[in-house]
């Protein structure tokens, strides 16, 4: 490609990300929150690479709008359900993604919660702060214990397995569900067994959901789910919030069918299903799973990388459709 290529940034990126981005190429960058989406058709159109968020819908009339000039949608997160690969694939439309880079700091808030929902930190913040007069109690707000218990990783996946990896410093157990069995060096690593999605809903005093939102998770976690839970368990989701019924979720919570919850995503963000504010036992936060600077510096470094890689005819490092390329060398 001769002259700098033209490449639109959806949102507010890290600012020396956005500047290495100008630097290589013509960069048109929203700078509000969130792209309207009449705004982010209205600038698609001709640029060759585009630097995608979440809240953005990656398909059909987007691919068409853009025009056959575009080479990679590169997505800044790990998380891709907001993109139809498919459709980016059936174009010879490159994708990728940012993984590896956030794992860790996921896997940090997820304790975040699990710590706060067994532990009660937030209902203990807001108490204080209505200034209700108060003196220490033996009954007063009693949580859950952490160390010595079983964790359940829903989604043995790199995110799962870093959060069963801060379990050992609990002395926990780790039992786990995937699609595959992790290899025998983890398990024996995270002291990880693989069992069968009841067994882990039975037997876990912890449940960490780490599994990608696809038709087959999606409202993996309802009304039943919770009532094989113990009624003490700890239910933590910081991976999308449509892999649970966030209605059923705050009944359960509301009945005492489960002690607590730590949610980081939800069902319709950024809407909050209303019964969750009521629910003292859910410790709620916005989407903060990668909510750190280091972390988001280098997902946008990541997506960059892989935006540069494309529009200069090089292999991107993080394809979701490496098909796409083998495609493309050969076309
Ligand atoms: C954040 O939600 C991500 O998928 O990276």
């Amino acid at each position: 490609m001769t002259g700098r290529p033209p490449i639109l940034v959806t949102g507010p990126l890290p600012p020396p990300v956005v500047e290495a981005l100008r630097r290589r190429c013509d960069a048109d960058v929203y700078e509000g929150e969130r792209i309207p989406r009449d705004e982010l058709l209205r600038r698609l159109p001709g640029k060759v690479g585009v630097i995608t968020l979440i809240t953005d819908k990656v398909d059909a009339e987007f691919l068409d709008t853009a025009g056959p000039q575009l080479v990679i949608v590169a997505n800044y997160a790990v998380g891709f359900d907001n993109v139809d690969v498919a459709e980016c694939t059936r174009r010879g439309v490159l994708a990728s993604n940012t993984p590896d880079v956030l794992t860790e700091t996921t896997a940090d808030l997820t304790w975040a919660l699990l710590l706060a929902a067994a532990r009660r930190i937030a209902e203990g913040d807001r108490f204080l702060r209505s200034r209700t007069p108060w003196i220490w109690g033996p009954q007063m707000m009693l949580g859950v214990d952490v160390h010595g218990k079983i964790l359940g990783v829903v989604g043995f996946g790199r995110i799962g397995q870093a959060v069963a990896r801060r379990a050992r410093g609990f002395g926990m157990r780790v039992i786990y569900t995937g699609r595959f069995p992790a290899s025998q060096e983890v398990e024996r690593e995270l002291v990880a067994a693989k069992v069968s999605f009841d067994d882990l809903l039975g037997r876990a005093d912890f449940i960490s959901i780490n599994a990608p939102l696809t038709e087959e998770t999606r409202h993996l976690f309802g009304r039943e789910q919770f009532r094989k839970m113990k009624s003490t368990a700890v239910l933590v989701n910081s991976a999308r919030g449509p892999l649970v019924n966030e209605a059923e979720l705050a009944a359960a919570l509301k009945e005492g069918e489960i002690f607590a919850a730590g949610i980081d995503v939800f069902e319709n963000e950024p809407e909050v299903h209303p019964d969750l504010f009521e629910c003292e036992n859910a410790v709620i936060v916005p989407h903060l799973g990668t909510a750190t600077v280091d972390t988001r510096n280098a997902m946008g470094m990541l997506a960059a990388d892989n935006l540069f890689a494309a529009v200069e005819g090089r292999r991107p490092p993080t394809l979701i459709n490496p098909e796409v390329w083998e495609w493309r060398q050969g076309a």
